[in-house]
C-alpha cells in the first residue's frame, strides 16, 4: 500500500470526493486531475487542467500507480455532449496513462451497456469501454447501477422536488434499481488497484437488493414528511423534452429509469472477496 499512489480524474464529482475522503483515512495518496480547484484531503496533490492534451500533464502524473477515470456526464447540452465527454476524454485519459507510464485504469459505466445498445448514453460508454479494453492498460471496467450516499445525483434530485412539496413517479414506478452505496463502490475501487483477480474484466457495480423505483420514492417521501404524485410517461417525456429546466427527470435518467436494469452483485462480491452491503435507504 505504502508504494501506490492513484490518481483521480472528475475528482470533484459525486464518487470522487467520497473515494477521495476514504483513500485519505486510508492513508493512500492521490494525484487529483480536475478542472477547477478543490478542497484537499489530506496527502492529496492537486492538478488543474483546462484541457486535457496540455503538454506537461503527463509529466505531473508520473509516479502514479493508477488511474480512476470518474469524469463523465449523464446529460448533453450543445456544447457538453456524450462523444465529447464519455469518448474523447476517455481517449485523452489512456494517452495520459500511457505517457505518464500508469498501468492500471479503472472505469465507471453504466449497467445495462451493450454491443446492440441503440441509446445514445449507452453506446458512448460502450465505446469508451472498447477504447479501454484496447488500449494494452490492465483494466477494470465496472457498470454502475445508482451509486447512493450524501449528496448523490438521485437523492440531490428527490430532495430538490420534496422542496417543492411532491416526489415525482413517472409511470407505474415499477421498474428497478440495484443501489450500492458509494462507501462500498470506494473500497471496490481500491481493491480493482491492488487485487489481481480483476485485472482485465467487466463487472457490474450493484448492490445486493434490487427496489422498485416506486418503493424508493414512497419511502424518500415519507422520511421527508412529502406526498407522491404519480404522473404518466407520457407528461414525464413531454416535460424531459419541451420544459428540461423544469422537468422533474432528465430525458436520459427516464430512459436509465424505464429501462429496468439490474445486475450480478455475486461475481462482483467473488473478486473482491468482501460482501457488499445493501445501503441505507
Ligand atoms: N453516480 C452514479 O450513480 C453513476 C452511475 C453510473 C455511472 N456513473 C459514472 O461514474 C462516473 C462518476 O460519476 P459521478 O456520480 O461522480 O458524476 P459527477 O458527480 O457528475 O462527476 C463527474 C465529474 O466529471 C467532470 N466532468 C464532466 N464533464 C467534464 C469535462 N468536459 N471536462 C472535464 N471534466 C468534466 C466533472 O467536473 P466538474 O466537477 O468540474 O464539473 C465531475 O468532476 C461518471 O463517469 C458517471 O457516468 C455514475
Amino acid at each position: 500500500m505504502e508504494q501506490i499512489r492513484i490518481a483521480v480524474s472528475g475528482s470533484n464529482g459525486f464518487v470522487g470526493r467520497n473515494l477521495r475522503r476514504f483513500l485519505s483515512e486510508k492513508k493512500i495518496p492521490v494525484t487529483t486531475l480536475a478542472r477547477k480547484k478543490h478542497k484537499q484531503f489530506r496527502l492529496e496533490k492537486r492538478i488543474v487542467f483546462s484541457n486535457l492534451v496540455e503538454k506537461n500533464l503527463a509529466g505531473k502524473l508520473k509516479g502514479c500507480t493508477a488511474l480512476i477515470h470518474l469524469i463523465g456526464t449523464g446529460v448533453q447540452t450543445a456544447s457538453s455532449d456524450y462523444d465529447l465527454v464519455n469518448v474523447d476524454i476517455t481517449n485523452n485519459m489512456i494517452s495520459l496513462c500511457k505517457k505518464s507510464k500508469i498501468k492500471k485504469i479503472v472505469y465507471i459505466s453504466g449497467l445495462g451497456v451493450h454491443p446492440s445498445t441503440t441509446f445514445g448514453y449507452f453506446i458512448s460508454k460502450f465505446r469508451a469501454e472498447r477504447q479501454i479494453i484496447r488500449s494494452g492498460l490492465d483494466y477494470t471496467i465496472l457498470r454502475a447501477s445508482y451509486i447512493v450516499g450524501k449528496d448523490d445525483p438521485l437523492t440531490k434530485n428527490l430532495a430538490r422536488q420534496a422542496s417543492h412539496g411532491a416526489i415525482i413517479i413517472p409511470g407505474t414506478g415499477s421498474y428497478r434499481l440495484q443501489p450500492i452505496s458509494v462507501v462500498d463502490v470506494s473500497k471496490i475501487i481500491l481493491e480493482c488497484v491492488i487485487n489481481k483477480k480483476l485485472s482485465n474484466k467487466i463487472v457490474d457495480l450493484v448492490g445486493p437488493k434490487t427496489v422498485t423505483f416506486a418503493s424508493f420514492a414512497n419511502r424518500f417521501a415519507k422520511n421527508k414528511g412529502v406526498k407522491v404524485k404519480k404522473i404518466s410517461l407520457e407528461k414525464a417525456y413531454y416535460d424531459a423534452l419541451n420544459r428540461p429546466s423544469a422537468a422533474a427527470y432528465g430525458l436520459d435518467d427516464l430512459n436509465i429509469l424505464v429501462g429496468d436494469y439490474t445486475g450480478n452483485y455475486e461475481k462482483l462480491e467473488r473478486l473482491c472477496g468482501f460482501k457488499i452491503h445493501a445501503p441505507v435507504l
